[in-house]
């Protein structure tokens, strides 16, 4: 049976009393019913709050992730946060290409792969999303936006470390909106983006790759979502933002996975 990775993507949400009670509460979901042995779990706070959500996680079956990176490893670049200083706090996943970073804070592709292998090479593990507009889902353009992103977010990256690689698949139309994309369309998304990862790294690598969905997960549509045979977990934005809604997402996934 595959192991479903499902994240949570905090946002620039909560305060540091709320992240850490939002922490504690899954902790504690977990004491009482260990779901690591069937799916990976993930949480990216915000920045200034990673250390509160590393302190509150300890060493539980839940990973520190963040949810941006700086490309280069130090030096001046006021107001940036490297790698290094991101595993410093313990975290272990990277999400890199976020639609919000893309289309809200104008990265390039180029920029997201520099991101991406910083990552890897500081040895934690990127969460690449990719995702098309509602204006190119119209304009028939969906495939063409996820292979560029793919082909150019994963530039120069070598099919071993694609080990340490996670796609994320959020259409932008439905992050944030409460409009999911139906399951026939994520499988048919992840489907072809799984089928470029077979043209760049091999048909076993390809396989292996999670590709996640995101975009509205909720606790009532994630296990249709993740039944599908491509789709192999969630980033989930709003509903990781309440101990209930995040652990029924789990607890979905981890009966769907
Ligand atoms: P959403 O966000 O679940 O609130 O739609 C998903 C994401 O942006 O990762």
């Amino acid at each position: 049976m595959r192991k479903v990775f499902v994240a949570g993507n905090w946002k620039m949400n909560l305060d540091s009393a709320g992240s850490r009670a939002l922490a504690n509460g899954l902790c504690q979901k977990l004491a009482d019913r260990d779901l690591s042995g069937t799916i990976d779990m993930a949480v990216c706070p915000p920045f200034v709050y990673l250390p509160i959500v590393a302190e509150a996680l300890q060493s539980g079956p839940i990973a520190l992730g963040a949810q941006d990176v700086y490309f280069e490893p130090d030096g001046a670049f006021t107001g940036e946060i490297s790698v290094n200083m991101l595993r410093d706090v313990g975290c272990r996943y990277v999400i890199v290409g976020h639609s919000e970073r893309r289309h809200v804070l104008g990265e390039t592709d180029e920029q997201i792969n520099r991101k991406l292998r910083a990552v890897l090479a500081g040895g934690l593990k990127p969460i690449l999303c990719i995702g098309e507009l509602l204006g190119e889902r119209e304009d028939g353009r969906t495939e063409a936006v996820i292979e560029r992103h793919l082909r150019k977010g994963l530039a120069d990256v070598a099919p071993a470390e694609m080990e340490r690689v996670t796609v994320a698949y959020e259409p932008v139309w439905a992050i944030g909106t409460g409009r999911t994309a139906s399951p026939e369309q994520a499988q048919e998304a992840h489907r072809f983006a799984r089928g470029i990862l077979q043209e760049m790294f091999g048909p076993a690598t390809a396989q292996r790759i999670r590709i996640q969905y995101g975009g509205s997960v909720k606790p009532a549509n994630a296990a249709e979502l993740i039944r599908q045979p491509d789709v192999d977990g969630a980033l989930v934005g709003g509903a990781s933002l309440k101990v209930n809604d995040f652990w029924g997402i789990l607890d979905a996934a981890a009966q769907a996975g």
